[in-house]
């Protein structure tokens, strides 16, 4: 057992980093230089995890990251997350079985049989409504802001929803592996302070250093930090988590002025926040201010200056902002990258299995997965330990960095990298993460196979995709093998993937003959709330629901977690700032 064990460790030395592997001996990949800004490395992932979280870094005091992000790090909400940017569609609606998948042929094993159903709709996720940022309040989450109504198409009537993403959200569970982030890959692997694209190489603000008794500019240039790059895309995008206009100093002000977390419940045994964690209310013990929390994860000079600054980072008597305020998206990415990093999962029965644990997967896994590398030809793009030629080699240099085009929609729809080539996606967890593809087009894991099966969608293909054949049990085996890549921390959300409470908008009130309900200002129609409980290191008695469960709506009476019906805690006014 042990020699065999031996030898095939030794086997995937040699076949390089494109054999399929266990997870857990792949280093994370550290940004470069990056003592530099930090001083401490827990304190830097604590402040992480609370960013993460915290419903008050949304404009409309109720928006966090986790918002899109809360189910095995990707989104689980059925409702007001269908979009079409290209045709009229209708707003809120509910998601169902009989939706997907959205591009529907006769015989889903012939890509040339009669086409059932073309739909360009897309599933994203909710975001803010659309407003213009005016100003903030100190000491209140929610950000003030007038609606702007000359966009139809998250309308109805004279009713606002909640917009849409145009692409379904990912999970961001193991994308510190990626040279790239996004389904484009725009976030860069160089991270700049400011940009998500890493692009600000000669010109831009640069970050604010104490020197010398005064304030320098200074460069930024990190390397391998593209979840760094891509933290600071939602915070100010104005459909994700922000009014059109907002800037980093004022969410820096506005964050420095509030109570992390002050609206949601933390679990004392939370595997980052529990030592923080008020044991009796919401939010963390007074003293885990959110400058405290910047003090002990940055280096000072990045921090220590009290002179006051314009909205330009110049110094002015009269300015309303601070060296902290001004480096803020600085170190907004760099602790988020650094919480993220540790969401990796790496203990997944095909991990056992390739550390030697040759009863990890069962005999039909185990087919599916010499189906998954050889027949269906999945490795050419989902390899490696991360399932993703997008990822880096160990050295640090890039695999094949690999965007492809697969033809899951015509190119026209959306270009991606260009020519409508994406992500090779990693595919851990893959069991809890629909719907599928940038679209989000297909409801299940068979679907997918489906999909590859008859060699895509829509031409034109590259990257050496082929129609295969396979017997449904040989689908079957290929289905129960990418569910074999799911980690049991991560479907019952033990540490590190346990998470403070949140509440989530989950659609908007319709009256019985469908008209949206108007909510507290008047142009936005009345929102649906829903809870997810704190959770600590331990995790859920029951497994995460999955998408497809969710549409059947089974697992409601308590077999799974975040079926979408808990109520909320919080009170709405709370929560809404008023
Ligand atoms: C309104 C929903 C929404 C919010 C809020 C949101 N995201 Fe996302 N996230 C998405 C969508 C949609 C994508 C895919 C977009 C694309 O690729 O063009 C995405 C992509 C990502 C990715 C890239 C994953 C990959 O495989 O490439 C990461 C990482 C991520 N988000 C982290 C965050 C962080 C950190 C925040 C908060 C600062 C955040 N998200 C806020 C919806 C959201
Ligand atoms: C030519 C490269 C290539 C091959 C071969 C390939 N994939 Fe993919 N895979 C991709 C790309 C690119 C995406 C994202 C496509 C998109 O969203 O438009 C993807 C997405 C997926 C997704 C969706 C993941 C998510 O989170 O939405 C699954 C599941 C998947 N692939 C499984 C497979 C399986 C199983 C095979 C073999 C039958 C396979 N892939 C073969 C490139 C490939």
């Amino acid at each position: 057992m042990k020699i065999i064990a031996a030898g095939l460790l030794l086997m995937n030395v040699a076949f390089g980093q494109t054999q399929l592997r266990s997870l857990r001996a792949v280093p994370v990949p550290e940004p470069s230089g990056l003592s530099e800004y930090v001083r401490d490395k827990a304190s830097l992932i604590r402040l992480g995890k609370v960013f993460f979280w915290d419903m008050q870094a949304g404009s409309d005091g109720v928006t966090a990251c986790a918002t899109c992000h809360f189910h095995a790090g990707a989104d689980h909400r059925p409702q007001n997350s269908l979009v079409d940017p290209n045709s009229p569609f209708r707003v809120n609606a509910e998601l169902s079985t009989v939706l997907f998948p959205l591009y529907l042929l006769s015989d889903p094993r012939n890509r040339n049989s009669a086409m059932v159903r073309d739909s360009g709709v897309r599933v994203g996720s909710a975001g803010t409504f659309r407003r213009i940022f005016e100003g903030i309040v100190p000491g209140q989450a929610a950000e003030l802001g007038r609606d702007a109504l000359d966009k139809p198409e998250f309308m109805r009537g004279d009713m606002q929803v909640r917009r849409v993403t145009p692409r379904n959200t990912p999970s961001v569970f193991n994308t510190v592996y990626y040279v790239r982030n996004f389904w484009d890959g725009r976030a860069g692997r160089t991270f700049d302070g400011f940009t998500v694209t890493g692009a600000n190489e000669a010109e831009g603000p640069g970050v604010l250093v104490a020197r010398n008794g005064g304030l320098e500019r200074q460069r930024v240039r990190i390397d391998k930090a593209s979840l760094a790059a891509q933290a600071v895309g939602p915070a100010l995008d104005h459909l994700e988590m922000s009014y059109a206009g907002r800037t980093w100093p004022m969410l820096a002000k506005k964050l420095l002025s509030l109570p992390p977390l002050a609206l949601q419940k933390v679990a004392i045994d939370d595997s980052v926040l529990g030592p923080l964690a008020r044991k009796e209310g919401r939010g963390l013990e007074e003293q885990h201010t959110y400058f405290a929390m910047i003090q002990s994860a940055f280096e000072p000079k990045f921090w220590e200056s009290s002179e006051r600054l314009n909205a330009a980072g110049e110094l002015d008597p009269m300015g309303e902002f601070t060296q902290v305020g001004h480096n803020f998206s600085l170190f907004w990415g760099l602790a988020l990258q650094a919480y993220q990093s540790t969401l990796n999962s790496d203990a997944s029965p095909f991990d056992r299995f390739m550390e030697g644990d040759s009863h990890a997967l069962t005999p039909q896994e185990q087919e599916g997965m010499r189906l998954f590398q050889n027949a269906a030809g999945c490795t050419r793009c989902h390899n490696g330990a991360e399932f993703s030629a997008a990822a880096f080699n160990e050295n640090g240099s890039t695999r094949a960095d690999s965007f492809e085009r697969t033809g899951v929609r015509p190119v026209g729809d959306d270009i991606g990298s260009g020519n409508g080539a994406f992500k090779s996606i990693g595919l851990r967890n893959v069991e809890f993460t629909g719907p599928y593809f940038h679209n989000g087009g297909q409801s299940t894991l068979e679907q997918v196979v489906d999909f590859y099966r008859r060699g895509g969608d829509f031409a034109p293909i590259t990257g050496d995709l082929r129609a295969f054949a396979a017997t449904p049990g040989q689908t079957a085996a290929i289905v129960a093998f990418l569910k074999a890549l799911s980690d049991d921390r991560v479907r019952y959300e033990r540490a590190p993937f346990d998470h403070p409470e949140l509440c989530v908008p989950v659609g908007h009130e319709e009256d019985e003959s469908g008209e949206l309900k108007p909510g507290d200002v008047a142009t936005s129609a009345a929102e649906r709330w829903r809870g997810l409980a704190a959770v600590g290191a331990g995790g859920n008695a029951a497994p995460l629901q999955t998408f497809d469960e969710m549409l059947r709506k089974f697992g409601e009476n308590g077999e799974r977690a975040h079926t979408m019906n808990e109520a909320c805690t919080a009170s709405l006014a709370s929560l809404l700032g008023r």
